[in-house]
Protein backbone atom coordinates (compact mmCIF):
# COMPACT_ATOMS: atom_id res chain seq x y z
CA UNK A 1 0.00 0.00 0.00
CA UNK A 2 1.60 3.20 -0.90
CA UNK A 3 2.11 5.73 2.07
CA UNK A 4 -0.69 8.40 2.33
CA UNK A 5 -0.33 12.42 3.24
CA UNK A 6 -2.83 14.62 5.48
CA UNK A 7 -5.02 14.73 2.53
CA UNK A 8 -4.99 11.16 1.58
CA UNK A 9 -2.96 11.87 -1.24
CA UNK A 10 -0.52 8.35 -2.06
CA UNK A 11 3.37 8.89 -3.03
CA UNK A 12 2.89 8.51 -6.99
CA UNK A 13 5.13 10.26 -9.21
CA UNK A 14 8.74 10.48 -8.25
CA UNK A 15 10.89 13.11 -10.84
CA UNK A 16 14.56 13.08 -10.17
CA UNK A 17 16.99 15.80 -11.51
CA UNK A 18 20.00 14.49 -12.41
CA UNK A 19 21.58 17.86 -13.07
CA UNK A 20 20.95 21.49 -12.55
CA UNK A 21 22.47 22.76 -15.62
CA UNK A 22 20.99 23.51 -19.11
CA UNK A 23 22.23 24.28 -22.41
CA UNK A 24 19.37 26.85 -23.41
CA UNK A 25 17.76 29.60 -21.46
CA UNK A 26 14.11 29.88 -21.95
CA UNK A 27 12.67 32.83 -21.25
CA UNK A 28 10.21 31.24 -18.77
CA UNK A 29 12.58 29.24 -16.72
CA UNK A 30 16.10 31.14 -16.97
CA UNK A 31 16.10 34.42 -17.94
CA UNK A 32 19.25 35.40 -15.94
CA UNK A 33 22.55 36.29 -17.33
CA UNK A 34 24.04 34.25 -13.90
CA UNK A 35 23.19 31.17 -11.98
CA UNK A 36 24.50 29.62 -8.43
CA UNK A 37 24.98 25.85 -9.61
CA UNK A 38 24.54 22.93 -7.27
CA UNK A 39 28.36 22.22 -6.03
CA UNK A 40 29.51 19.05 -8.42
CA UNK A 41 30.27 17.48 -5.27
CA UNK A 42 26.70 17.35 -3.87
CA UNK A 43 25.50 15.39 -6.87
CA UNK A 44 24.20 11.88 -6.09
CA UNK A 45 26.22 9.63 -7.98
CA UNK A 46 24.06 7.14 -10.08
CA UNK A 47 24.21 4.28 -7.50
CA UNK A 48 22.27 7.07 -4.89
CA UNK A 49 20.08 8.16 -7.19
CA UNK A 50 19.13 3.88 -7.98
CA UNK A 51 19.16 3.21 -4.48
CA UNK A 52 17.31 5.98 -3.11
CA UNK A 53 14.41 4.98 -6.15
CA UNK A 54 14.28 1.67 -4.64
CA UNK A 55 13.35 2.87 -1.17
CA UNK A 56 10.47 5.16 -2.88
CA UNK A 57 9.56 2.34 -5.01
CA UNK A 58 9.29 0.44 -1.83
CA UNK A 59 6.58 3.27 -0.59
CA UNK A 60 4.47 3.41 -3.76
CA UNK A 61 6.46 5.14 -6.28
CA UNK A 62 5.61 3.63 -9.26
CA UNK A 63 6.48 6.22 -11.84
CA UNK A 64 9.77 7.62 -12.17
CA UNK A 65 10.88 10.94 -14.61
CA UNK A 66 14.23 11.83 -15.20
CA UNK A 67 14.74 15.59 -15.45
CA UNK A 68 16.82 18.31 -15.20
CA UNK A 69 18.40 21.03 -16.49
CA UNK A 70 18.42 19.25 -18.97
CA UNK A 71 19.29 15.85 -17.89
CA UNK A 72 21.51 14.50 -21.12
CA UNK A 73 23.83 16.79 -19.88
CA UNK A 74 24.57 13.92 -17.55
CA UNK A 75 27.15 11.79 -19.18
CA UNK A 76 26.08 8.08 -19.66
CA UNK A 77 22.46 8.95 -18.39
CA UNK A 78 21.66 5.25 -20.05
CA UNK A 79 23.50 3.60 -17.35
CA UNK A 80 21.10 5.35 -14.49
CA UNK A 81 18.16 4.40 -16.68
CA UNK A 82 19.49 0.42 -17.05
CA UNK A 83 19.75 0.46 -12.94
CA UNK A 84 16.21 2.09 -12.99
CA UNK A 85 14.79 -0.18 -15.18
CA UNK A 86 15.48 -2.71 -13.32
CA UNK A 87 13.56 -1.75 -9.75
CA UNK A 88 10.34 -3.72 -9.26
CA UNK A 89 7.23 -1.93 -8.69
CA UNK A 90 8.98 0.86 -11.58
CA UNK A 91 5.86 0.95 -14.27
CA UNK A 92 6.83 4.11 -15.99
CA UNK A 93 9.90 4.97 -16.72
CA UNK A 94 10.50 8.23 -18.80
CA UNK A 95 12.20 11.42 -19.45
CA UNK A 96 11.62 15.26 -19.89
CA UNK A 97 14.28 16.80 -22.16
CA UNK A 98 14.74 19.86 -24.23
CA UNK A 99 15.94 17.20 -27.07
CA UNK A 100 19.05 19.27 -27.89
CA UNK A 101 20.83 16.03 -27.37
CA UNK A 102 18.38 13.17 -28.00
CA UNK A 103 19.40 12.78 -31.43
CA UNK A 104 22.30 10.98 -30.10
CA UNK A 105 20.65 8.99 -27.16
CA UNK A 106 17.39 8.15 -28.05
CA UNK A 107 18.14 4.66 -29.38
CA UNK A 108 20.32 3.67 -26.64
CA UNK A 109 18.10 4.97 -24.02
CA UNK A 110 15.58 2.77 -25.15
CA UNK A 111 17.57 -0.05 -24.87
CA UNK A 112 18.29 0.45 -21.58
CA UNK A 113 14.85 0.57 -20.67
CA UNK A 114 13.62 4.41 -21.13
CA UNK A 115 9.71 3.90 -21.82
CA UNK A 116 8.98 7.15 -23.30
CA UNK A 117 10.67 10.77 -23.58
CA UNK A 118 8.53 14.22 -23.55
CA UNK A 119 10.58 16.61 -25.63
CA UNK A 120 9.76 20.67 -24.96
CA UNK A 121 9.01 22.42 -28.10
CA UNK A 122 7.88 26.15 -28.03
CA UNK A 123 7.84 27.03 -31.56
CA UNK A 124 8.70 25.73 -35.17
CA UNK A 125 10.23 28.65 -36.20
CA UNK A 126 14.29 29.12 -35.59
CA UNK A 127 14.41 32.70 -35.35
CA UNK A 128 11.64 32.40 -32.30
CA UNK A 129 13.42 29.85 -30.97
CA UNK A 130 16.61 31.57 -30.60
CA UNK A 131 14.66 34.54 -28.83
CA UNK A 132 13.08 32.63 -26.95
CA UNK A 133 16.25 30.10 -25.97
CA UNK A 134 19.20 32.12 -26.97
CA UNK A 135 20.41 29.00 -28.75
CA UNK A 136 20.90 28.87 -32.67
CA UNK A 137 19.82 25.34 -32.24
CA UNK A 138 16.79 24.41 -33.17
CA UNK A 139 17.69 22.22 -35.82
CA UNK A 140 18.61 19.81 -33.12
CA UNK A 141 15.87 19.82 -31.19
CA UNK A 142 14.12 18.69 -34.50
CA UNK A 143 16.77 15.91 -34.70
CA UNK A 144 16.32 14.97 -31.39
CA UNK A 145 12.31 14.39 -31.80
CA UNK A 146 13.00 12.69 -35.13
CA UNK A 147 14.91 9.95 -33.46
CA UNK A 148 13.07 9.25 -30.78
CA UNK A 149 10.30 8.60 -33.24
CA UNK A 150 12.92 6.29 -35.11
CA UNK A 151 13.40 4.64 -31.79
CA UNK A 152 9.73 4.01 -31.52
CA UNK A 153 10.24 5.93 -28.12
CA UNK A 154 5.99 6.93 -27.45
CA UNK A 155 6.51 10.87 -27.89
CA UNK A 156 4.61 13.89 -25.76
CA UNK A 157 5.36 17.47 -26.42
CA UNK A 158 5.25 20.61 -23.48
CA UNK A 159 4.88 23.63 -25.49
CA UNK A 160 4.63 26.37 -23.04
CA UNK A 161 2.14 29.11 -24.20
CA UNK A 162 2.87 32.54 -23.70
CA UNK A 163 0.80 35.97 -24.84
CA UNK A 164 2.56 37.87 -27.92
CA UNK A 165 5.69 35.13 -28.07
CA UNK A 166 4.10 31.96 -29.46
CA UNK A 167 0.71 31.93 -28.94
CA UNK A 168 0.14 32.12 -32.58
CA UNK A 169 1.29 28.57 -32.97
CA UNK A 170 -0.90 26.01 -31.34
CA UNK A 171 -2.75 25.13 -34.61
CA UNK A 172 0.75 24.39 -36.43
CA UNK A 173 1.99 22.69 -33.49
CA UNK A 174 -0.56 20.76 -33.06
CA UNK A 175 -0.32 19.71 -37.57
CA UNK A 176 3.56 18.99 -36.67
CA UNK A 177 3.09 17.19 -33.19
CA UNK A 178 -0.12 14.87 -35.29
CA UNK A 179 2.54 14.53 -38.09
CA UNK A 180 5.61 12.87 -35.76
CA UNK A 181 2.72 10.56 -33.91
CA UNK A 182 3.07 12.51 -30.80
CA UNK A 183 0.80 14.07 -28.25
CA UNK A 184 1.08 18.00 -27.77
CA UNK A 185 0.45 19.18 -24.12
CA UNK A 186 -0.14 23.33 -24.42
CA UNK A 187 0.83 24.69 -20.89
CA UNK A 188 -0.45 27.36 -19.44
CA UNK A 189 2.75 29.69 -18.21
CA UNK A 190 3.57 29.13 -14.65
CA UNK A 191 4.26 31.24 -11.95
CA UNK A 192 7.34 28.95 -10.00
CA UNK A 193 10.68 29.61 -8.94
CA UNK A 194 13.07 31.20 -11.69
CA UNK A 195 9.86 32.21 -13.78
CA UNK A 196 11.19 36.29 -12.75
CA UNK A 197 9.33 37.65 -16.21
CA UNK A 198 5.99 36.19 -15.20
CA UNK A 199 3.33 38.43 -15.37
CA UNK A 200 -0.60 37.45 -15.15
CA UNK A 201 -0.72 39.54 -18.86
CA UNK A 202 1.28 36.99 -20.24
CA UNK A 203 -0.68 33.97 -19.47
CA UNK A 204 -2.78 32.41 -21.82
CA UNK A 205 -5.43 30.64 -20.13
CA UNK A 206 -6.85 26.78 -20.90
CA UNK A 207 -10.73 28.35 -22.26
CA UNK A 208 -8.33 31.09 -24.42
CA UNK A 209 -6.74 28.15 -25.45
CA UNK A 210 -9.49 26.07 -26.81
CA UNK A 211 -11.48 29.09 -27.81
CA UNK A 212 -8.64 29.35 -30.24
CA UNK A 213 -7.89 26.07 -31.13
CA UNK A 214 -11.79 25.70 -31.67
CA UNK A 215 -11.55 28.63 -33.82
CA UNK A 216 -9.32 27.21 -36.59
CA UNK A 217 -9.18 23.64 -35.70
CA UNK A 218 -13.01 22.73 -35.55
CA UNK A 219 -15.20 20.78 -32.98
CA UNK A 220 -12.53 20.10 -29.80
CA UNK A 221 -14.09 16.58 -27.50
CA UNK A 222 -13.10 16.38 -23.95
CA UNK A 223 -11.60 12.94 -23.31
CA UNK A 224 -12.35 11.21 -20.18
CA UNK A 225 -9.67 11.55 -17.33
CA UNK A 226 -8.74 7.69 -16.55
CA UNK A 227 -5.47 9.04 -14.44
CA UNK A 228 -6.12 11.41 -11.72
CA UNK A 229 -2.80 13.59 -10.51
CA UNK A 230 -2.12 13.82 -14.56
CA UNK A 231 -1.75 17.72 -15.09
CA UNK A 232 -2.91 17.22 -18.69
CA UNK A 233 -6.70 17.33 -19.35
CA UNK A 234 -7.10 15.87 -22.47
CA UNK A 235 -9.19 17.05 -25.94
CA UNK A 236 -9.73 15.41 -29.24
CA UNK A 237 -10.15 17.10 -32.65
CA UNK A 238 -12.60 15.22 -35.24
CA UNK A 239 -9.58 13.84 -37.17
CA UNK A 240 -8.98 12.03 -34.05
CA UNK A 241 -5.81 13.71 -32.92
CA UNK A 242 -5.50 14.04 -29.57
CA UNK A 243 -3.88 16.74 -27.56
CA UNK A 244 -3.40 18.41 -23.50
CA UNK A 245 -3.49 21.23 -22.31
CA UNK A 246 -1.68 21.71 -18.68
CA UNK A 247 -3.97 24.61 -16.60
CA UNK A 248 -1.60 25.00 -13.74
CA UNK A 249 -2.06 28.16 -13.48
CA UNK A 250 -5.58 29.12 -13.64
CA UNK A 251 -6.85 24.94 -12.66
CA UNK A 252 -4.44 23.45 -10.52
CA UNK A 253 -4.90 19.61 -9.90
CA UNK A 254 -3.54 19.59 -6.02
CA UNK A 255 -5.99 17.91 -5.21
CA UNK A 256 -5.09 15.04 -6.54
CA UNK A 257 -0.90 15.68 -6.76
CA UNK A 258 0.86 12.54 -5.94
CA UNK A 259 4.44 14.40 -6.79
CA UNK A 260 7.56 15.13 -5.33
CA UNK A 261 11.00 15.50 -6.98
CA UNK A 262 15.01 14.92 -5.58
CA UNK A 263 16.73 17.76 -6.80
CA UNK A 264 20.51 16.71 -8.09
CA UNK A 265 22.01 16.69 -4.66
CA UNK A 266 19.41 14.64 -3.04
CA UNK A 267 16.60 16.89 -1.62
CA UNK A 268 13.04 16.11 -1.49
CA UNK A 269 10.39 18.57 -2.43
CA UNK A 270 6.88 17.73 -1.93
CA UNK A 271 5.48 20.65 -4.06
CA UNK A 272 6.67 22.35 -7.28
CA UNK A 273 6.28 25.48 -4.96
CA UNK A 274 7.56 24.43 -1.78
CA UNK A 275 10.44 26.35 -0.41
CA UNK A 276 11.40 23.72 2.33
CA UNK A 277 12.99 20.24 1.00
CA UNK A 278 14.14 17.65 3.22
CA UNK A 279 18.07 16.69 2.73
CA UNK A 280 18.54 12.65 2.04
CA UNK A 281 21.91 12.96 1.06
CA UNK A 282 23.40 13.41 4.26
CA UNK A 283 21.71 10.15 5.53
CA UNK A 284 22.65 8.45 2.59
CA UNK A 285 26.34 9.49 2.81
CA UNK A 286 26.28 8.71 7.11
CA UNK A 287 25.52 5.36 6.37
CA UNK A 288 21.71 5.15 6.84
CA UNK A 289 20.15 1.67 6.01
CA UNK A 290 17.25 1.20 3.65
CA UNK A 291 14.57 1.36 6.07
CA UNK A 292 15.85 4.07 7.92
CA UNK A 293 15.81 5.55 4.72
CA UNK A 294 12.12 4.79 4.56
CA UNK A 295 10.83 5.47 7.49
CA UNK A 296 12.31 9.52 7.11
CA UNK A 297 10.84 9.42 3.68
CA UNK A 298 7.64 8.37 4.32
CA UNK A 299 7.12 10.18 7.94
CA UNK A 300 7.84 12.80 5.64
CA UNK A 301 5.43 12.39 3.34
CA UNK A 302 2.27 11.52 5.73
CA UNK A 303 2.90 14.97 6.98
CA UNK A 304 3.14 16.92 3.37
CA UNK A 305 -0.15 19.30 3.16
CA UNK A 306 1.53 20.92 0.27
CA UNK A 307 -0.88 22.89 -2.34
CA UNK A 308 0.62 25.42 -3.58
CA UNK A 309 -0.37 26.09 -7.34
CA UNK A 310 -3.71 26.00 -5.55
CA UNK A 311 -2.60 28.74 -2.92
CA UNK A 312 -0.81 30.44 -5.86
CA UNK A 313 -4.22 30.88 -7.71
CA UNK A 314 -6.00 32.16 -4.73
CA UNK A 315 -4.42 35.05 -4.21
CA UNK A 316 -5.56 38.21 -5.81
CA UNK A 317 -2.34 39.90 -6.50
CA UNK A 318 -0.17 37.58 -8.42
CA UNK A 319 3.81 38.39 -9.03
CA UNK A 320 6.53 35.97 -9.86
CA UNK A 321 7.54 33.66 -6.85
CA UNK A 322 10.55 34.70 -5.97
CA UNK A 323 12.98 37.83 -7.23
CA UNK A 324 16.35 37.10 -7.84
CA UNK A 325 18.08 38.08 -4.99
CA UNK A 326 15.92 34.70 -3.02
CA UNK A 327 16.39 32.27 -5.74
CA UNK A 328 20.23 33.11 -5.34
CA UNK A 329 20.06 32.35 -2.19
CA UNK A 330 18.65 28.74 -2.43
CA UNK A 331 19.19 27.43 -6.34
CA UNK A 332 16.75 24.83 -5.15
CA UNK A 333 13.90 27.24 -5.45
CA UNK A 334 14.83 27.44 -9.00
CA UNK A 335 12.00 25.48 -11.40
CA UNK A 336 15.46 24.41 -13.86
CA UNK A 337 16.79 22.87 -9.99
CA UNK A 338 14.00 21.46 -9.38
CA UNK A 339 13.00 19.35 -12.66
CA UNK A 340 9.88 21.69 -13.90
P1 LIG B 1 3.15 12.72 -17.94
O1 LIG B 1 3.64 11.69 -16.98
O2 LIG B 1 3.33 12.30 -19.35
O3 LIG B 1 1.77 13.22 -17.64
O4 LIG B 1 4.17 13.92 -17.80
P2 LIG B 1 4.16 15.16 -16.87
O5 LIG B 1 3.20 16.11 -17.42
O6 LIG B 1 4.00 14.74 -15.48
O7 LIG B 1 5.64 15.73 -16.94
P3 LIG B 1 6.32 16.92 -17.67
O8 LIG B 1 7.72 16.90 -17.21
O9 LIG B 1 6.09 16.83 -19.11
O10 LIG B 1 5.62 18.21 -17.08
C1 LIG B 1 4.76 18.98 -17.85
C2 LIG B 1 4.32 20.24 -17.14
O11 LIG B 1 3.42 19.94 -16.10
C3 LIG B 1 5.41 21.01 -16.47
O12 LIG B 1 6.00 21.88 -17.36
C4 LIG B 1 4.66 21.81 -15.46
O13 LIG B 1 4.13 22.94 -16.07
C5 LIG B 1 3.55 20.90 -15.10
N1 LIG B 1 3.86 20.20 -13.88
C6 LIG B 1 4.71 19.15 -13.74
N2 LIG B 1 4.78 18.77 -12.47
C7 LIG B 1 3.95 19.59 -11.79
C8 LIG B 1 3.59 19.69 -10.44
O14 LIG B 1 4.05 18.93 -9.60
N3 LIG B 1 2.72 20.65 -10.11
C9 LIG B 1 2.19 21.49 -10.99
N4 LIG B 1 1.33 22.38 -10.54
N5 LIG B 1 2.49 21.44 -12.29
C10 LIG B 1 3.37 20.51 -12.68
N1 LIG C 1 5.73 27.62 -16.76
C1 LIG C 1 5.30 26.46 -17.31
N2 LIG C 1 6.11 25.44 -17.64
C2 LIG C 1 7.41 25.61 -17.42
N3 LIG C 1 8.47 24.80 -17.68
C3 LIG C 1 9.57 25.43 -17.23
N4 LIG C 1 9.29 26.63 -16.74
C4 LIG C 1 7.93 26.78 -16.85
C5 LIG C 1 7.02 27.82 -16.52
N5 LIG C 1 7.43 28.97 -15.97
C6 LIG C 1 8.34 23.50 -18.33
C7 LIG C 1 9.25 23.28 -19.51
C8 LIG C 1 9.37 21.78 -19.58
C9 LIG C 1 8.90 21.31 -18.23
C10 LIG C 1 9.86 20.41 -17.57
O1 LIG C 1 8.72 22.47 -17.47
O2 LIG C 1 8.72 23.72 -20.71
O3 LIG C 1 8.57 21.22 -20.58
FE1 LIG D 1 1.36 19.14 -6.55
FE2 LIG D 1 2.36 21.35 -5.52
FE3 LIG D 1 2.02 21.08 -8.18
FE4 LIG D 1 -0.07 21.38 -6.52
S1 LIG D 1 1.56 22.83 -6.98
S2 LIG D 1 0.10 19.95 -8.19
S3 LIG D 1 0.64 20.18 -4.75
S4 LIG D 1 3.39 19.90 -6.85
Amino acid sequence: MPVRDVFGRPLGSLRLSVTDRCNLRCGYCMPEEHYVWLPRESLLTFEELARLSTVFASLGADRIRLTGGEPLLRRDLDSLVRQLASIGGVQDLALTTNGMLLAAHAASLRDAGLQRVTVSLDTLRPDRFAALTRSAHHGDVLAGIAAAVDAGLPLKLNTVVMRGVNDDELGELLGFARDVGAEVRFIEYMDVGGATGWRPEVVVSRGDMLAQLGASMGTIHPVADDHPGAPADRFQLDDGTVFGIIASTTAPFCRDCDRSRVTADGTWYLCLYADEGLDLRAPLRDGAGDDELAVLIAEHWRRRTDRGAEERASLADRTPLYQVAGLRADPRREMHTRGG
